[in-house]
């Protein structure tokens, strides 16, 4: 709560040490944010004089790893930890490690299950995006298309979905929103197959959009991809389709990353939707 927070805040010529577990470096949107966090920092140290020692982890998507390095915090007695989990099925036992040490966190990007973070209240948050909110808007850009998603008029909206990792909540969120959204917008969508797991990954996005390329043919109108990166896999194989995205087919992101800026400009995708990483990394700073 505020009084605990102000009775421990650090002084002048304090240093606060801070493990920062990032689920994998090799990822567009957390490398931003992950940038931000470390520029922002350094700007709150500058401004309070109080050092601010990052100690990032990479966790290379294995949780066996990132636990490893979430136990060296906690053995370093690090005095925050910072926590953006590859799966957070392992919140509960990290909370329960995390509070014998009395370090609190903050979880990122990734949300825990809300019983775990009832186990040290006042000690535990989360920062993200309502992803909810994303899903909806990735449907309302494609039920705003002049056909309204409908390209070959046959009264449906044929769709493939290249999912994030399922586990992870903003990747369900934006899955069922979007399409929720054709509904509330008396539209009927149809999915050409189950969600593709592409994991975020944009090699994964363009392998996956290929396939259902050969395989539905013209029949394909929308990719919603539930981020950037596999959206711009997608872009090669749509383009080495022969397909023009805007005229025969439709794809939607989310992240607002500077690379599907380009290809929006390019018109090689149809919109994304930002996913505010400057300021989440600086909420999390505060
Ligand atoms: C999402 C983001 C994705 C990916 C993922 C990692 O919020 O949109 O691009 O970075 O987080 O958990």
């Amino acid at each position: 709560g505020e009084e605990a927070a102000e009775s421990t805040a650090p002084q002048e010529g304090d240093t606060v040490s801070v493990g920062v577990a990032i689920y994998r470096f090799d990822d567009n949107f957390m490398t931003l944010y992950r940038e931000e966090l470390e520029n922002y920092f350094s700007q709150l140290s500058e401004e309070t004089g109080v050092t601010y020692e990052l100690d990032i982890q990479d966790g290379k998507q294995d949780q066996a790893t990132q636990t490893e390095q979430i136990n060296n915090f906690i053995t370093q007695g690090k005095d925050v930890m910072i926590l953006n989990l590859v799966d957070v099925t392992a919140a509960n036992a990290i909370i329960n490690l995390a509070q014998e040490a009395d370090i609190p966190i903050v979880f990122i990007n990734r949300e825990p299950e809300t019983d775990d973070m009832k186990i040290w209240p006042g000690k535990t948050t989360y920062v993200g995006a309502d992803a909810t909110q994303s899903g909806t808007f990735q449907g309302e850009m494609i039920a705003e298309t002049s056909n309204q998603g409908d390209i070959n008029g046959d009264g449906q909206i044929n769709y493939i979905m290249l999912q994030g990792d399922p586990q992870n909540v903003d990747a369900q969120q934006r899955t069922e929103f979007s399409i929720k959204a054709l509904e509330d917008a008396g539209l009927t969508p149809n999915a050409l197959s189950e969600p593709y797991q592409a994991n975020w990954d944009s090699a994964r996005g363009q392998e996956f959009t290929a396939n259902a390329l050969a395989q539905f043919g013209e029949d394909l109108e929308v990719v919603f991809s539930n981020n950037d990166g596999m959206a711009m896999g997608a872009i090669q194989s749509i383009n080495s389709a022969g397909r023009t995205v805007g005229e025969d087919i439709y794809l939607v992101g989310v992240d607002a990353i500077p690379e599907a800026i380009q290809a929006l400009n390019d018109g090689n995708l149809t919109g994304t939707v930002l996913n505010d990483h400057f300021n989440q990394a600086q909420t999390v700073v505060e």
